[in-house]
């Protein structure tokens, strides 16, 4: 299939997601996951840590007992990463990217801003020169944006779960020191553990997994 057909599946799936999530249907996130692979499937790991990701963002979701905003998590989870979609890169700055695929095709606000905001993209924003570009979107509630980028966070990029500290570093290691995305996670990693504090807080879960963090 063409990447122009994946785009257009990609769309038509968002579409049904938004009329999905506006009448209140609890099954919205497989259609968030169809999008995401109609334009992702073809990543290698990229889509593995994004099924990752989906996963942990299920888990979490029914841990943390978020309610009706559980879809909500887990349909962000699903759609976090898919501004690395050839098709949409734009600015090249994938949250940003994203978040404007999602608007244009009628996906709500709350799941839209979650995907702009996600994993400390304030701080990369800032690096990129691209704030005002993120400003657009308003800033989706901490609670929720917490367990989405711990989500992100407990995934390594082949999708194998893993701790936060393990995660910071091996993105650390993986982009250049000089690379924006090097020096936005060495400003937002204090503000990063501090959201994964508070979403461990409020796991019912062995300890020693979270001491392990
Ligand atoms: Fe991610």
């Amino acid at each position: 299939m063409t990447s122009g057909s994946n785009y257009m599946r990609a769309a038509a799936t968002l579409r049904h997601l938004s009329r999905e999530m506006d009448g209140g249907s609890t099954s919205s996130s497989s259609s968030a996951r169809s999008a995401a692979e109609s334009l992702l499937s073809g990543m290698g790991r990229r889509w593995r840590h994004v099924q990752g990701v989906g996963a942990a963002a299920d888990r979490l979701a029914s841990e943390l007992h978020v309610g009706a905003a559980g879809d909500v998590v887990r349909a962000a989870a699903w759609l976090h990463d898919i501004g690395y979609a050839p098709p949409l890169v734009d600015t090249g700055f994938h949250p940003v990217d994203g978040a404007r695929f999602l608007r244009a095709h009628g996906v709500p606000e709350l799941v839209v801003s979650l995907v702009a905001y996600h994993t400390g993209a304030v701080f990369e924003a800032e690096q990129r020169g691209l704030a005002d570009e993120l400003a657009a979107f308003a800033e989706p509630p901490s609670e929720l944006l917490d367990v989405v980028t711990f989500a992100d966070l407990t995934t390594g990029p082949d999708g194998a779960e893993m701790s936060v500290t393990q995660r910071l570093s091996e993105i650390l290691v993986r982009y250049p020191e000089d690379s924006p995305v090097h020096r936005a996670v060495t400003a937002s990693s204090p503000s990063l553990l501090a959201g994964a504090d508070r979403v461990a807080e409020h796991l019912v879960v062995d300890p020693a997994t979270v001491a392990s963090r």
